[in-house]
C-alpha cells in the first residue's frame, strides 16, 4: 500500500499531542513533516512541544517547523485556561535534544507541496494562519495540493462563543483564506469530535498499555479532562487525532458536500463555519464537512496505536 503523505499543522496542545503520535505510528501515513503555528499557546511553545513530544514517542526523524506568531488580522487569542500554561499541563514530558528547523513552516508547507505535486495531504489542526500564508505567498498550492483535512468549525454549537470553535474563531481570515481555495477539503468539526470523548475508562486503558509513553498520554489526558470538567463540567473531547483518524480510515466518519462560508464580521458570529448543504444562492459547495462519526472505532484506533 502507497503511504499517503502527509504535513501535519498543529498547535499542541493535549489533543494535538496526540494527533503527532497518531499520524507518525499510522501505517497509512508518511509524515513529511510537523508545521507549527500559534493557537493554544504562542507559537514558541506549540513548537517546543511538538518537538518534546516526538522526543518522548521517539520520532527522531520527523522535522519541526515553526510558523506564524500571530494571526493575520487579530491579536492572538490562547486556550491557557484550557491547556494549561505550558499548552501541555499535567505530565512533565522529558527535555529532548531534538531542535526546531531553520527553515520557516510556511516556507516548508510550499516546498513539499511542490516536491509532492497532487499527492500532499495537509492535517491542520489549529488555527489556518500557516496554510492561510502559503497560499497568499504562493498561490499555485492551491492547484498542487491533494486536500485538506482540517479540524475546525461547527454546523452547530461554538466552543469560544455560541457561534464559534476556537481554530477559526482565531484567525478567521485564514480560515476565509482556506475554505475558499478551491483545495480540496474535509471539515472534521464539533458536531462529531463531540462525540469521541475522554472517560476515565478510556485513560485506564491507555494507561494499562504500561509503556512510558502510554503512562504520560495517560497523564496529559486526565489533566485535559479534569480542566474542562472544571470549567464546563464536561468532559474532554479527542478533536484533532479526529482529523488524522479520518485521513487514516475514510470510513470512520461520514461527510455531506456542502457550502462552507467564514463569517468574519458579526458583532456576535465572528469566525462561525456557515454551513450549507449543496449549493447556496448559487455558491459551489467547498468543503465535505463531517456530519457522523463512529467514536468507538476511533478510540480503538487511538488506544491501539498509542500503544
Ligand atoms: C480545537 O481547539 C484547540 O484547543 C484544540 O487543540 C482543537 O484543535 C478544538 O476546538
Ligand atoms: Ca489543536
Amino acid at each position: 500500500m502507497k503511504k499517503i503523505p502527509v504535513i501535519l499543522d498543529c498547535d499542541p496542545g493535549h489533543d494535538d499531542a496526540v494527533a503527532i503520535v497518531l499520524a507518525a505510528r499510522s501505517p497509512e501515513i508518511e509524515l513529511v513533516g510537523i508545521t507549527c503555528v500559534a493557537g493554544n499557546v504562542e507559537v514558541e511553545q506549540t513548537a517546543a512541544n511538538a518537538l518534546k513530544v516526538c522526543g518522548l514517542a521517539g520520532l527522531r526523524t520527523v522535522p519541526v517547523f515553526k510558523g506564524m506568531a500571530q494571526p493575520l488580522l487579530n491579536e492572538l487569542l490562547t486556550a491557557e485556561h484550557i491547556h494549561g500554561k505550558s499548552g501541555l499541563d499535567g505530565a512533565e514530558l522529558p527535555p529532548t535534544d531534538l531542535t526546531v528547523q531553520p527553515t520557516h513552516a510556511v516556507d516548508f508547507l510550499i516546498e513539499k507541496i511542490f516536491t509532492f505535486p497532487h499527492e500532499m495531504t495537509i492535517i491542520a489542526i489549529g488555527p489556518l494562519t500557516n496554510i492561510a500564508m502559503a497560499i497568499l505567498r504562493e498561490p499555485r498550492i492551491t492547484e498542487l495540493t491533494k486536500q485538506i483535512v482540517l479540524m475546525g468549525g461547527a454546523m452547530g454549537m461554538g466552543n469560544v462563543t455560541p457561534s464559534a470553535e476556537f481554530n477559526i474563531y482565531v484567525d478567521p481570515e485564514a480560515a476565509r483564506i482556506v475554505f475558499n481555495s478551491g483545495i480540496p477539503l474535509t471539515m472534521i468539526g464539533l458536531d462529531v469530535t463531540h462525540q469521541v470523548l475522554v472517560s476515565r475508562d478510556i485513560i485506564e486503558q491507555i494507561r494499562q498499555n504500561g509503556t512510558s509513553l502510554a503512562h504520560t498520554f495517560a497523564s496529559l489526558l486526565a489533566w485535559y479532562n479534569a480542566s474542562l470538567n472544571a470549567l464546563s463540567g464536561e468532559l474532554a473531547a479527542m478533536h484533532d487525532p479526529c482529523a488524522v483518524a479520518m485521513v487514516c480510515d475514510p470510513s470512520l466518519i461520514a461527510t455531506e458536500l456542502m457550502r462552507v462560508d467564514i463569517e468574519t464580521r458579526g458583532e456576535f458570529t465572528r469566525g462561525r463555519t456557515v454551513c450549507a448543504r449543496g449549493f447556496s444562492a448559487g455558491r459551489m459547495p467547498n468543503a465535505r464537512v463531517a456530519v457522523g462519526i463512529n467514536a468507538p472505532r476511533v478510540w480503538k484506533m487511538l488506544i491501539e496505536r498509542l500503544r
